[in-house]
């Protein structure tokens, strides 16, 4: 089992859900965050004097899958949320050890 947390924009945030439903993954948990890559946020230009707006407003959802749904869950992302301007966003992938569902007491594959 895998665990894809993706920072994405809040303007293909209901894009990329839509994707993730449409693949059968309907778990998920969202958190509006907020975050800077590699620009170190941006700059912006106002009368003149340039400040510097460090953290930008993002989504971040974690899902955590199937190891054998890993690649289509990242196609379905990238696809949706490529806008292709900076600030697209990233995914990162882990391992998870265990999973239970505590309604059932169901592990693992079955609990996803
Ligand atoms: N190395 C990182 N570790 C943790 N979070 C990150 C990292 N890089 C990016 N993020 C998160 O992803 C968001 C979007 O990052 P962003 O797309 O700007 O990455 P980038 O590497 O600067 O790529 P780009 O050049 O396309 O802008 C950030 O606001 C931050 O929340
Ligand atoms: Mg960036």
């Amino acid at each position: 089992m895998k665990r894809i947390v993706a920072i994405v924009r809040d303007s293909r945030f209901e894009a990329i859900k839509k994707a993730l439903v449409d693949l059968g993954c309907g778990g998920m948990t969202v958190w509006e965050v907020k975050g800077r890559g590699k620009q170190l946020g941006i700059k912006e230009s106002y009368r003149g004097f340039e400040y510097c707006v460090d953290l930008l407003p993002k989504i971040r959802i974690e899902i955590v899958v199937k190891a054998e749904q890993v690649d289509d869950v990242i196609k379905a992302i990238v696809e949706n949320g490529q806008t292709g301007s900076i600030g697209d966003g990233k995914i990162f992938v882990s391992n998870i050890e265990k999973v239970v569902r505590i309604r059932t007491e169901e592990f693992n594959d079955d609990a996803i």
